[in-house]
């Protein structure tokens, strides 16, 4: 039995979280396992409704959230606040209290889903980032001199430790080598500029390897990775990079296997309770119409139930969106286009199941 909290957040969250739910629920009543939810309304309603009162993401929350199996996340935003307030509220709050170091992001061209790349396929656009999750730019340290003047001086310090990148570092191996693909992991970085950061990550990444001889080792500069994942994405396997580097490809990642709608991520402390949710934002617009692309919460409600062991579970839904995708029945993977609604498209995946 598991307990996942669920917060559905704001926008479409609620919608799509609702049928990532659904597609679990059908593979666990088809491989017997169970689960409760709890679920929160952590979120833009939440947060103005309190006033500044309380924080979007109170402590207490995260208590109760450590001795959960998982969580399961929606979108946040809101229109009514600006930006900087509830993704570092409660996205990257999650992120470092919770120490979620890794944030994993396949990018996998399904069968059946139109790729801007022209001449590539399934079989060329298959392959895994990893993320550091929990320091680099995201770290939050630096300030301002003379701030607001035209001497003003913004200084944004990147933070890399080495327990930090190594423990990240050595994730990607592993991964790499439970994958089993071509078992090429490929250091992106920009060793050649940031030569202080990216030297500590190259001499992690080269020792750690040391205990990875099957695993071939590759460095890329973040700029070549940007070209060569557009020209030639089958010569990646695994790619292991910083926040911010790993922040700016996945999004380049995610057009290439057809758009937001279903691109996922899990935010995960391989030692503690992890965090799933897709990559796409809250899209006010389409809040409640029934017509956001539910894809990407159910790509991660499987890769949730991956992480949480239910191997067969995770293949199940992997099976179960490669057949309806390939069936032509979904039209687009955009918003108001897929020729289905919302909660259908999560229908056609359960029955698949
Ligand atoms: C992501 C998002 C977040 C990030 C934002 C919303 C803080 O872009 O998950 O990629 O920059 O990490
Ligand atoms: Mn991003």
């Amino acid at each position: 039995m598991y307990n996942i909290a669920v917060v559905p957040g704001d926008g479409i969250g609620p919608e799509v979280l609702r049928e990532g739910l659904k597609v679990v629920r059908a593979a666990a009543e088809k491989l017997g396992f169970d689960y409760e939810t709890v679920e929160y309304d952590f979120g833009g309603d939440r947060y103005l409704a309190a006033g500044g009162k309380e924080e979007p993401l109170p402590d207490w929350a995260i208590s109760e959230f450590r001795d959960m199996d998982a969580i399961f996340l929606g979108a946040v935003g809101h229109p009514d606040i600006p930006p900087g307030v509830l993704e570092p509220g409660i996205l990257l709050k999650l992120r470092f209290s919770l120490d979620l170091y890794i944030n994993l992001r396949p990018i996998k061209l399904y069968p059946g889903v139109e790729t801007p790349i022209k001449d590539k396929g399934p079989d060329d656009i298959d392959f895994i980032v990893v993320r550091e999750n929990t320091e680099g730019l995201y770290a939050g340290i630096g300030g301002f001199l003379k701030k607001g003047t035209p001497d003003e001086v913004a200084v944004q310090e990147m933070v890399n430790t080495r327990k930090g990148v190594e423990r990240c570092i050595r994730y990607a191996y592993e991964l790499t080598r439970q994958r089993n693909k071509e078992k090429k992991l490929t250091l992106c970085d920009k060793a050649n500029v940031l030569i202080y950061a990216h030297d500590l990550w190259r001499r992690a990444f080269n020792e750690v390897g040391e205990e990875y001889p099957d695993v071939k080792k590759e460095y890329a500069f973040v700029d070549a990775t940007t070209m060569w994942m557009v020209k030639n994405p089958e010569w990646f396997d695994v790619i292991v990079t910083c926040n911010m580097f790993g922040d700016i490809i996945t999004d380049l990642g995610a057009m290439i296997q057809g758009g937001m709608g279903i691109a996922a991520s899990g935010n995960i402390n391989p030692d503690s309770v992890s965090m799933f949710e897709p990559i796409h934002g809250s899209a006010p617009k389409y809040a409640g119409t029934n017509k956001a692309n539910p894809l990407a919460a159910i790509c991660a409600a499987g890769m949730m139930l991956e992480h949480l062991g239910e191997k067969e579970a995770a293949k199940l839904i992997d099976n179960a969106l490669a057949a309806a995708l390939s069936s032509g029945k979904i039209k687009d993977l955009s918003a108001g286009k897929m020729g289905m609604s919302t909660s259908e498209v999560g229908d056609f995946v359960a029955e698949m199941i």
